[in-house]
């Protein structure tokens, strides 16, 4: 069983999706965890503590109350946890743990913790898409959470949108991963971003790439264990223990690449294929009418990683408009392992959203799509993928 002689420690928040807690502490005794619960006073309004207790053997801490077994039931729980999951996680917690408001027992119970947390958001729509919401949930995840969901469907009250807590089956696969360590020992290259090439101090041609996708295959890899460098002209948080390099321009970002000798290499970085053969010393006026823009090609980094003598496992990209047929030829063409395709151009797909649906095409030209599913599931989906072609550590 995936997590036997695991201590998993529930945290439930106060919302709706609570009621999936008694499913979701179920689904995780049956993987071999033994599972104690922390709820705030608003989780118990949706959620009776005599059913965790039930399912779980144990009593369920509600408060700071001294107990036969505890005088302090934080430390103590968050002392025995080897992982701590937040399952629903409302908007006030994760504001309260983003910034560590430990005036709860839930959130007193994680700060304590050294362990990895998961948090599984929970809310209407509107209230995910809140920018402090966003903010906060971006800083957990800076500061090593991972996030798991939400998803999209029914919410209380008849709303459709996301917001809706992730299905627990998928919770307890990311507390497995999360587990795992799968990737110890593994070193990892990602690129992420849009280059941008300069005509002049002040302007320059980009591309709409946001680094969101490349981030969090750099924030999976790292939370499962691997050695990460991540050469970015993002600045979307990272998990601290990634090794972050930044740069802008395509040169600036073949240069970094060329100084590492992973054992993979993710190329998710939209490169630009060309650059202003000319970058004017001052700002160009407008007086001056139109500009030179006459391009001269960048490197491409992707091939000369491929063209390596000692070459990683390599993982490109490749985002189109339209058919997928470009991107089978592509795979051959760039000599990776894999290709990840998508069709920027479809919904829900691409630039700076926070859902992606991809197709993965093999070296072979064998295509895989994949449904529409969150930045951080095509991720983890994507390790899971490179882990079973990876060779068994020597
Ligand atoms: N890439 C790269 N260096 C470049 C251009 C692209 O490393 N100068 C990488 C990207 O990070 C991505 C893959 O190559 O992993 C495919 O990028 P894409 O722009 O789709 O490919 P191109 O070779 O530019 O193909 P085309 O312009 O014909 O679509």
């Amino acid at each position: 069983m995936p997590l036997s002689g695991r201590r998993i420690l529930l945290g439930v928040s106060g919302g709706i999706a609570a009621y999936k807690s008694a499913y979701l502490a179920r689904r995780l005794i049956e993987a071999g965890a033994e599972v104690r619960v922390v709820m705030t006073d608003a989780a118990t309004e949706f959620l009776g503590t005599a059913t965790l207790a039930g399912i779980t053997g144990h009593p369920v801490t509600t408060d700071f109350s001294v107990t036969e077994d505890s005088v302090s039931p934080h430390t103590d729980l968050a002392r025995w946890a080897d992982l701590i999951v937040v399952a629903p996680a409302t908007t006030a917690t994760i504001a309260r743990l983003a910034v560590g408001l430990s005036d709860d027992v839930l959130v007193a119970t994680v700060t304590a913790s050294t362990q990895p947390l998961l948090i599984a958001p929970a809310m209407h729509t509107e209230m995910w898409e809140y920018a402090a919401t966003q903010r906060n949930i971006g800083q957990l995840a800076a500061d090593g959470a991972r996030i798991v969901g939400p998803a999209s469907g029914d919410l209380a009250g008849g709303d459709v949108g996301s917001g809706r807590m992730e299905e627990p089956d998928l919770i307890v696969d990311a507390v497995v991963a999360a587990l795992s360590d799968s990737l110890s020992g593994v070193s990892v290259l990602v690129t992420a971003g849009g280059t941008r090439e300069p005509i002049d101090p002040v302007r320059y041609i980009g591309n709409r790439s946001s680094g969101k996708m490349g981030h969090a295959i750099a924030n999976e890899a790292a939370a499962r264990g691997a050695k990460v460098t991540v050469v970015t002209t993002s600045s979307i948080p990272l998990d601290p223990r990634i090794e972050a390099v930044s740069v802008e321009t395509a040169q600036q970002m073949a240069e970094a690449v060329a100084t590492v000798a992973p054992d993979v290499a993710v190329m998710a970085a939209a490169v630009a294929d060309f650059r202003p053969a000319r970058v004017a010393d001052g700002k160009l006026a407008r007086t001056e009418g139109p500009p030179d823009l006459t391009l001269e090609p960048n490197p491409d980094i992707l091939q000369s990683v491929a063209e390596r003598q000692v070459r990683p496992y390599l993982v490109g990209f490749a985002a189109e408009s339209g058919s997928l047929e470009r991107a089978v030829d592509k795979a051959k063409r760039k000599g990776v392992d894999l290709l990840v395709a998508n069709d920027v151009s479809k919904p829900g797909s691409g630039f700076s959203t926070d859902t992606n649906e991809v197709t993965i095409i093999e070296a072979d030209g064998k295509t895989e799509p994949w449904p529409l599913l969150s930045k951080a599931e095509v991720a983890a989906r994507l390790w899971d993928l490179i882990e079973s072609r990876l060779p068994p550590p020597s």
